[in-house]
């Protein structure tokens, strides 16, 4: 008998949903025991979000600092896995601040230590700073990452802006105007990411994991677009600098949000144009070094 356990956090419930068809095949099979786990925390995030909440959570998700979330039940974190499955929502570029909290808590270190762990994201479409952040808690906890699936937005850039905070604001996974794309991971990708499962299935029972993240490539778990690799890497120097100097105001706090709330629709409609153009003016010179980040950000 294998023992998978499901970490999640999801406020939508979108990314329950996508782990609930990745496992899929695993819940078929009579020799798998799932467990699902939701991280929660002791002051819950408000879904839908109001602005000020929304760019509160800012310094905190960038720069990792934990809040308290609610003990799990140690009928779970006494077991030992075969594998771990940790489905996370990307805040700000980083871990959203509940997963984050929990790798830092210390049921995580008895949980995750010498436990192979697919990391399972659901976003927006920027990823990869979060995920280079992940590799660093597995490795500090001890465990060992042998997969990562993406599901993300696949509208374009700044339609996905426009339809994500009509989402998070109101709640609603709905077209925006009756015209603008559904928010989101697509319908079509969430249930497509079964097939997922199966090579998880075949790995658990082989006890081989030294494959399955060449076999998620191949179903295209891991889209790399360099553009927003391009984007992602700018904003997150910036967003360093912003998030040190916020953590550091007590007082003005609010007022030094609402600067970086100002920062962040210019990046967004003035500076990310801006980086596409380039991208394209570059882009036949660069094919080397493209696919040599593409290989890295795909791998474990
Ligand atoms: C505070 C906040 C910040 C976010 N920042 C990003 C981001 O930097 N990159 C990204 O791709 N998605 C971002 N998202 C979208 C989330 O990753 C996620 O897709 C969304 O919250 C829906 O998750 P859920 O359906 O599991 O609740 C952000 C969402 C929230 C609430």
């Amino acid at each position: 008998m294998k023992n998978v356990l499901v970490l999640y956090y999801t406020q939508s419930g979108q990314l329950e949903d996508i782990a609930k068809n990745i496992t899929h095949p695993l819940a078929e099979n009579k020799d798998i025991t799932l467990t699902f786990c939701e991280i929660k925390m002791k002051k819950a995030f408000p879904f839908p979000w109001d602005k000020e909440s929304f760019f509160d959570a800012f310094p905190e998700s960038f720069l990792e600092i934990p809040t308290e979330v609610i003990s799990i039940d140690t009928a779970i974190t006494e077991k030992k896995y075969d594998l771990i499955i940790l489905a996370y929502q990307v805040w700000f570029l980083s871990i959203s601040i509940p997963v984050n909290s929990f790798l830092k808590s210390y049921q995580a270190k008895s949980l995750f230590k010498d436990t192979p762990v697919i990391t399972v994201i659901g976003c927006r479409n920027m990823w990869i700073g979060a995920q280079e952040k992940m590799k660093k808690h597995l490795l500090n906890l001890k465990a060992n990452l042998v997969g990562n699936i993406v599901l993300f937005d696949r509208s374009p850039n700044l339609i996905s802006v426009i339809t994500i905070v009509k989402w998070m604001f109101s709640g609603e996974k709905k077209k925006y105007l009756g015209i603008f794309p559904k928010p989101g991971v697509s319908q079509k990708d969430i249930i497509h990411a079964q097939i997922f499962g199966f090579y998880i299935e075949q790995a658990l029972l082989q006890e081989s994991f030294e494959t399955l993240q060449d076999h998620f490539i191949k179903e295209k778990a891991v889209e790399v677009d360099d553009y927003l690799l391009k984007a992602e890497t700018k904003g997150a120097r910036i967003f360093n600098k912003w998030a040190r100097l916020i953590i550091t105001k007590k007082r003005s706090r609010k007022l030094w949000l609402k600067a970086f709330n100002v920062y962040l629709f210019l990046a967004i409609w003035i500076i990310s144009p801006i980086v596409y153009i380039l991208h394209l003016l570059t882009f036949l010179f660069t094919k080397n070094a493209r696919n040599k980040r593409k290989k890295y950000y795909q791998s474990v």
